[in-house]
């Protein structure tokens, strides 16, 4: 009775997070259905996947729902929709969770490729163009923040995920495809060129 009180004042302030997950559960679904294409642990190899190692829960949870009801299909999400089907929200909570707790492996940032003005970006922004320095929100390492847990104020973790990928999903915001709570990411994006993204897409590759 106690914890069911406890549970009820949490989910009152808004923490879905405090619902009871298994972890076991989450592990099998994640062996069994996510690991072809996000890796058992998380680290996908192929830009193509997002890496999930370390990402939010609650993060996980929203996209992998968005993903499965079509309401999100940017990249090559339509090929992840059919194989969610069959997923209850509390098998999507298990294998959110489980994601969550694996360890985030970071990638490299290519010498090559605008490192100098992809950490300008990160760290400070584009004070002429009005970009803000992602940092403010994602944080110094990358690892975003989950807030007080509602979706406003919580970002998603960026460090280490592969550059492509951070592209290709910054493209979507600046052009309608994906939007953000109080479309914070389109406001960031729109004022990008494509020399911008590909240089802070470089660097958060090596973020960690
Ligand atoms: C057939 C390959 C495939 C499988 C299997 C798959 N996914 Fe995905 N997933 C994708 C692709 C491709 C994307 C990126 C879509 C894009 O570019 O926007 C994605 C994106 C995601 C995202 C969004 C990540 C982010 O950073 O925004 C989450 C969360 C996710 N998948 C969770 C899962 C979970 C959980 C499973 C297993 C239950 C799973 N996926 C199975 C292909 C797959
Ligand atoms: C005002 C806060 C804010 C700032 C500043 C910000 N972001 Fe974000 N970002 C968010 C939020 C909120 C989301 C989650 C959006 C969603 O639900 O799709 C997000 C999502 C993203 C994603 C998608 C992550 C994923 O795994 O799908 C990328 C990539 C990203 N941001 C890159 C950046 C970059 C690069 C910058 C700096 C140029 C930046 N952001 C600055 C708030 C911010």
């Amino acid at each position: 009775m106690k914890r069911l009180t406890i549970l009820a004042a949490l989910s009152v302030a808004g923490l879905a997070l405090a619902e009871p997950v298994d972890l076991n559960k989450g592990k099998q679904i994640a062996e069994n259905m996510c690991a072809s294409c996000h890796a058992a642990d998380g680290n996908s190899a192929i830009a193509t996947y997002p890496k999930l190692a370390g990402q939010h829960a609650s993060f996980i949870f929203r996209e992998t729902l968005a993903i499965k009801k079509g309401e999100r299909t940017t990249g090559a999400a339509a090929t992840m929709t059919p194989m969610v089907q069959n997923l209850s929200d509390d098998d999507i909570r298990n294998v959110a969770a489980y994601y969550a707790k694996q360890n985030p492996k970071a990638g490299e940032a290519n010498p090559n490729e605008n490192p100098t003005l992809g950490a300008r970006i990160y760290r400070g922004g584009l004070p002429d163009k009005k970009v803000p320095a992602c940092m403010a929100c994602h944080g110094p390492s990358g690892a975003g923040t989950l807030g007080g847990g509602t979706a406003v104020n919580a970002f998603p973790r960026l460090g280490g995920q592969h550059a492509s990928y951070v592209v290709t999903q910054l493209k979507a915001y600046a052009n309608g495809e994906r939007t953000s709570p109080n479309s914070m990411m389109e406001d960031v994006a729109k004022r990008m060129s494509e020399e911008d993204m590909k240089a802070v897409g470089n660097f958060i590759q090596g973020l960690k």
